[in-house]
């Protein structure tokens, strides 16, 4: 994913101007208190049907010019499909989320004497890759099949000189044991193979990982950026293995004997995973993709790098600017949001603050909606995709290139002021709220729902 994180950062932040909007969408409050008098309202619920009014084609309605409305209309929400699962070895549950039912598997120890039974047939794991996921899925993998007194081998496989070797053996995964070994020779010898190579790294050994996967095993991924990619390629998966993904969500799409959904399961309960539900791989890195050019990657950075020159330019100390944006966004927002919604956000303000949030957000809104689009179709269309496999290749000597690393995002005048006020007080400072900065991000975050 780092490999990705500079395209869509610098996007973003080029795009969010203060300039007089294009079109005003309807102030935060107004656009509340319209809903609360047409329809009963949970404030923790009318966030989502904001947005669906901003969107409406009848632009009358709102007072908004057609030009405006337009440019923000939304493509038509296809209703969301039924990712129901069938499972022989857990059991399943449903819940109802948003008028949706669901269907979950709920983890636990308590689960994994039923490990044996869900990887029914596997006698190797190759976990493929030692970055940020390979060494926690591997651990914990082994350590949970060691406590289902399952003789399953967890082997990782690395590429031919690779630095991770140490890492691993210190983890405890040794060439002495069968635990620890080639990248090619751990594929073609397990009957579940993790791979958890970098998503470019994937795109660009995809052949040779199928070629040596065995007929009938099982290709795990934890990202459906490899889908996307063979996608934009026209191509798809080898019809001969099964095809499934844990990630933070999502398993599919591809099941040759009908265990492969057991098998995803049985990994992600051996992972620890508190709850898992099923969803496309194709669903999950478009919005995985999306969701981290919109937050998480791109936006958030580039609205504090923004802000903080804005504020900086008309005069506020390079320390209180820092505080204003990154410490206020990452600190009390933040927690604001995660334990109370983002209403809870505008409703701690004053009146005062609240006529400084309604400015910012207005005028915010439809800039970030336009860049969050942009950023939609890039990765719907596979040019995002394929922006992240081309700006992997930087990092190595490439037709007669030299390798281009990727610069730190630490070296601007905003993160060094940043270093330097972290360093002179306490911690945890959650600092006031600022309005002007709270409705520009509780914008960004609307205009993405
Ligand atoms: N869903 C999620 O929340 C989530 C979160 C993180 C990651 N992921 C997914 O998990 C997968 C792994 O990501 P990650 O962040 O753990 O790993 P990563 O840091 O992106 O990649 C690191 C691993 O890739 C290996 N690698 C890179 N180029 C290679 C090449 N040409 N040949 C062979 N190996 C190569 C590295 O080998 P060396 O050790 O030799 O350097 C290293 O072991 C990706 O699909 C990613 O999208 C998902």
């Amino acid at each position: 994913m780092s490999l990705s994180s500079s395209s869509g950062q610098s996007s973003l932040s080029g795009a969010i101007s203060f300039g007089p909007p294009v079109a005003t969408p309807p102030p935060f409050s107004e656009t509340l208190k319209r809903l609360a008098k047409t329809r009963s309202v949970n404030f923790s619920k009318t966030l989502k049907p904001l947005i669906a009014h901003v969107s409406t084609s009848n632009p009358s309605s709102t007072g908004r010019s057609a030009v405006g409305a337009s440019m923000v209309s939304m493509p038509a929400v296809k209703p969301s499909m039924l990712l129901d699962f069938e499972t022989s070895v857990f059991k399943k549950e449903k819940v109802t989320l948003a008028a949706h039912d669901e269907y979950i598997v709920k983890g636990g120890r308590d689960l994994f004497h039923l490990l044996p039974d869900a990887f029914k047939g596997i006698k190797q794991i190759g976990v493929i890759g030692w970055g940020s996921q390979g060494p926690a899925q591997a651990q914990n993998l082994r350590d949970s099949l060691a406590e289902a007194k399952s003789d399953i081998v967890v082997k990782i496989g690395l590429r031919k000189g690779s630095r991770s070797f140490a890492e691993a053996r210190a983890a405890g995964f040794t060439e002495e044991s069968g635990t620890l070994g080639d990248i090619w020779e751990t594929v073609s010898g397990s009957d579940l193979v993790l791979l958890l190579v970098s998503d470019a790294a994937q795109a660009d050994n995809y052949e040779k990982v199928f070629s040596h996967m065995k007929p009938n095993s099982t290709l795990g991924l934890s990202h459906g950026f490899l889908l996307g990619h063979l996608q934009s390629l026209g191509l798809d998966f080898p019809k001969n293995i099964s095809v499934i993904a844990v990630c933070p969500k999502g398993m599919g799409p591809s099941d040759v004997d009908g265990r492969a959904t057991d098998v995803a399961l049985g990994w992600s309960v051996a992972l620890g995973s508190p709850f898992t539900f099923a969803t496309t791989l194709e669903q999950e890195y478009k919005s995985d993709i999306f969701g981290e050019r919109g937050i998480l990657l791109g936006a958030v950075h580039g609205i504090v790098e923004s802000l903080f020159r804005r504020y900086t330019e008309n005069g506020m100390s390079e320390g209180l600017a820092y505080k204003n944006t990154v410490e206020y966004i990452t600190g009390i927002i933040s927690r604001t949001i995660s334990t109370k919604g983002m209403l809870a956000v505008y409703n701690s303000l004053s009146e005062d603050g609240k006529k400084e949030f309604e400015v910012a957000y207005s005028a915010s809104y439809y800039p970030c909606m336009d860049i969050l689009y942009e950023c939609y179709d890039d990765v719907a269309n596979g040019s995002e995709i394929q922006s992240v496999i081309l700006a992997g290749r930087h990092f190595y000597e490439n037709g007669g290139l030299p390798a281009f690393l990727m610069g730190k995002i630490d070296q601007t005048r905003m993160w060094k002021v940043g270093e330097r006020v972290r360093s002179t007080r306490p911690e945890g400072d959650l600092g006031p709220l600022y309005p002007f900065t709270a409705g520009v991000f509780v914008a960004l975050m609307m205009a993405q729902v």
